[in-house]
């Protein structure tokens, strides 16, 4: 039914390449924060958790003098847009449904709006959980990004999710 796990996304060497960048730990807690929004709001599941898991893969470094730089990451930070583009990548590669990777990608983009010139983003269900599971998931000082998560730990909380999203999928399917 799914054309492409969790599992598959997070264990790419794509995802453990950038999804570290911003810290895995965030990234998980705001795919299980997506999955019961989602819930909440009626929205597809595998969509949400897809891009709240992704969510922050647009990351770069902003290292300067071996410290982030703060001012310099304000002043430059795309990592929406970059995220957009290199999740809608990723997800092709692996197969995903074309129009499951525009919409997930479009969330990515739309999660915040701190790099637009106006902050007055009107968003849909799908984005509106993303960005809302975000937030959920947010810390004083950015330190949700320090947060780790051992190989092992997270690898079952991604098999859990994945785990999850089919029961919905599937009660759905027989409820409809
Ligand atoms: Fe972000
Ligand atoms: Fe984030």
């Amino acid at each position: 039914m799914r054309k492409v796990t969790l599992e598959q996304i997070f264990t790419h060497p794509i995802a453990q390449k950038y999804l570290g960048r911003s810290g895995q730990a965030h990234a998980i807690a705001v795919a299980e924060y997506a999955l019961a929004i989602s819930e909440k709001k009626q929205v597809d599941p595998d969509l949400a958790v897809k891009a709240a898991l992704l969510h922050d893969i647009g990351h770069y470094e902003w290292y300067r003098d071996g410290k982030w730089d703060y001012d310099l990451y304000r002043q430059n930070d795309i990592h929406a847009i970059k995220g957009a583009a290199r999740a809608h990548k990723l997800l092709i590669r692996l197969g995903e449904n074309p129009q499951a990777a525009k919409e997930i990608s479009l969330a990515v983009l739309l999660h915040t709006d701190s790099y637009l010139p106006e902050q007055n983003l009107k968003r849909d269900p799908l984005q509106q959980v993303v960005a809302e599971a975000d937030t959920a998931d947010e810390e004083t000082g950015g330190a949700h990004h320090y947060k780790t998560i051992s190989e092992q730990e997270a690898l079952k909380r991604i098999l859990a999710l994945d785990n999850s999203i089919e029961k919905r999928m599937i009660s759905k399917v027989q409820t409809s």
